[in-house]
């Protein structure tokens, strides 16, 4: 009788240890990569409205969504071995996308910030990002460093480090956010604000393409984590290293910057 209970309590016991293992094991596996590789497609996340990182161009008569971010994601997909699917949202959506599982990760010239990476998981980075004020030509004499703008109306990007930057560096100024950045540009062409935030390479894109507008000499300081990653859900471990793989590899190379040249030029012609 003796023995039987014994039998028992150790039969129990591997049974607790094997099932506390399995349930332990479903909750934390990082399935990132196995689930993209088993689909067979990557879905990006983006907000194409952002050269020269992603824009829309017409490609053989179709709309097309193209850029220095977009090549980033052919690369991604060609390492994986999948077809990579982009999918367009408004920017302050990009990264929810993420959790609600719509997008696999997000490509859409995203700065990497503390704040972000204690939701999300980073990749390394791949472009620094440099803060820029674009004004109108005619106010150049005007607006000649940051407490100039003071009781201005500045525009940035909603959901976007600019809002903060914005906030903290043009003190008394009037921070509007606007979801498209269209739309913050034609408010300053018609001046309904003073002055638009925007990292550098997309100010520049912008004056190149209006006469009217300028960068202006304007200081604002940009942080290290301010540059930009990929985003990808938290515990991405699998897929993060195949990521920064092909990161190292276009930085390293000096392929990275020929892209956003690439996209640039594409983007003023
Ligand atoms: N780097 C900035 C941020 O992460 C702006 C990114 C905006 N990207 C875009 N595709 N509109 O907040």
């Amino acid at each position: 009788m003796k023995w039987k209970i014994k039998t028992f309590l150790v039969g129990l016991g591997i049974l607790a240890v094997t099932s506390l293992a399995a349930c332990s094991k479903s909750s934390t596996e990082d399935l990132s990569l196995k689930n993209i590789e088993e689909k067979g497609t990557i879905t990006v996340a983006m907000n194409p409205e952002f050269a020269p990182f992603e824009f829309k161009t017409l490609v053989n008569g179709k709309d097309t969504i193209v850029g220095a971010d977009v090549e980033l994601a052919n690369a991604i997909g060609e390492k994986l071995g999948v077809k990579v699917k982009f999918s367009s949202m408004s920017f302050n959506n990009v990264l929810a996308s993420l959790q609600s599982g719509k997008a696999d990760i997000a490509i859409s010239g995203i700065s990497a910030t503390p704040e972000r990476a204690k939701v999300y998981d980073f990749s390394k980075t791949y472009y620094d990002s440099v803060n820029k004020v674009i004004i109108k030509k005619s106010d150049l004499e005007k607006y000649t460093d940051a407490s100039s703008l003071k009781d201005q109306s500045v525009a940035t990007q909603k959901g976007t480090i600019q809002e903060t930057i914005a906030k903290e560096q043009l003190e008394g100024a009037k921070v509007v956010s606007l979801v498209q950045n269209g739309e913050m540009i034609n408010e300053l062409k018609s001046a309904q604000v003073e002055a638009v935030v925007f990292e550098e390479p997309i100010a520049k894109a912008y004056v190149a393409k209006n006469d009217d507008l300028v960068i202006a000499d304007i200081d604002l300081t940009s942080e290290k984590s301010d540059a930009y990653a990929v985003a990808m859900p938290k515990g991405s471990t699998a897929l993060k290293a195949k990521i920064d793989e092909v990161i190292t590899e276009l930085v390293d190379s000096g392929k990275m910057d020929q892209l956003v040249q690439e996209a640039y030029d594409l983007s003023t012609k």
